[in-house]
């Protein structure tokens, strides 16, 4: 199954990135997809069989959520990344697609939720694009230990904390924590500008052996001014084991009726593992 297609508490992940992206008033989404990913198309289709079912039933609500789901035909257009050579190379897969305006990147294992009264992430830099109209990524502050598993900003000059906004004069990507010329990770919500095809089309190799975006973006910054953007929210990096049970508790929790139900079962939980009688490790 696509890892895209786990499901956080209800809904897959994509839907959560799609959701987010049609909220901050994007209307074509383009799909990169590859070999066995043809569920991520279903997903955003009509189900008759589904519909005739919760008529039959007369199940209303659901029945209207499940179309609300449809985009209007023709503004999901998928296009194949034929071999995995990187995130860099995803995105130039989509270049005839995107054409020759500014474009967005999200990638959903990264779930972003707002905060509280916050507007979704993608709205928050769509806002700050209009003002700036310079290419921008999600930022949000790691341990020096983990520099290595993100693209890192290296800022121009002294960053001020009160400010969402950092100038970049780099960016690697995952560089070794001793290395590293910042802590503000790249999150996978990104705005470009469309001469990043050409970088990418020189489709240079870099960490990993792989062409990598935040390559090109570093190239890019040769042209254009490109910010770094603290978000107002929490990632949960869904690519990853814990990172997943941790969207699923946390947005598990923010429903009211999940959440009278959760929180006696964590406490007892809670209680079992601190009296040391739950089972040992592994
Ligand atoms: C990708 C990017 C990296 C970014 C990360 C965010 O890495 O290459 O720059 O920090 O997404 O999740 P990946 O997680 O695909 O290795």
């Amino acid at each position: 199954m696509p890892k895209e297609m786990l499901t956080v508490v209800d809904k897959p992940l994509v839907q959560y990135a799609v959701e987010e992206a049609r909220m901050a008033g994007i209307e074509r989404i383009i799909f990169v997809t590859g070999r066995g990913k043809e569920m991520l198309a279903d997903h955003f289709d009509y189900v008759p069989e589904l519909e005739v079912a919760l008529k039959g039933r007369n199940r209303e609500g659901p029945l209207q959520q499940i179309r609300a789901l449809v985009p209007t035909a023709g503004c999901l257009l998928f296009t194949r990344q034929n071999e995995p050579l990187g995130l860099g190379h995803a995105v130039w897969c989509a270049r005839h697609l995107v054409g020759d305006g500014p474009f967005a990147v999200l990638l959903p294992d990264d779930l972003v939720w707002p905060g509280l009264n916050a507007p979704p992430v993608m709205q928050q830099m769509c806002d700050q694009f209009e003002q700036l109209r310079s290419p921008m990524v999600a930022i949000m502050t790691v341990a020096q230990r983990e520099t290595d598993k993100y693209g890192i900003l290296d800022p121009a000059g002294e960053t001020d904390a009160a400010s969402p906004l950092v100038l970049a004069k780099g960016l690697v990507e995952k560089p070794a924590p001793d290395l590293a010329p910042s802590r503000l990770a790249i999150i996978g919500r990104y705005i470009l500008t469309p001469e990043i095809f050409d970088l990418l089309g020189q489709r240079k190799t870099g960490a990993g052996g792989e062409i990598q975006l935040t390559d090109a973006m570093a190239l890019l910054m040769k042209q254009h001014s490109l910010y770094g953007f603290r978000f107002q929210g929490t990632r949960f990096d869904c690519g990853d084991k814990v990172g997943f049970q941790m969207a699923n508790l946390a947005l598990a929790l923010e429903q009211k009726e999940m959440r009278e139900r959760l929180l006696p079962f964590l406490n007892e939980q809670l209680a079992l593992w601190n009296d040391g009688s739950a089972r040992p490790d592994g």
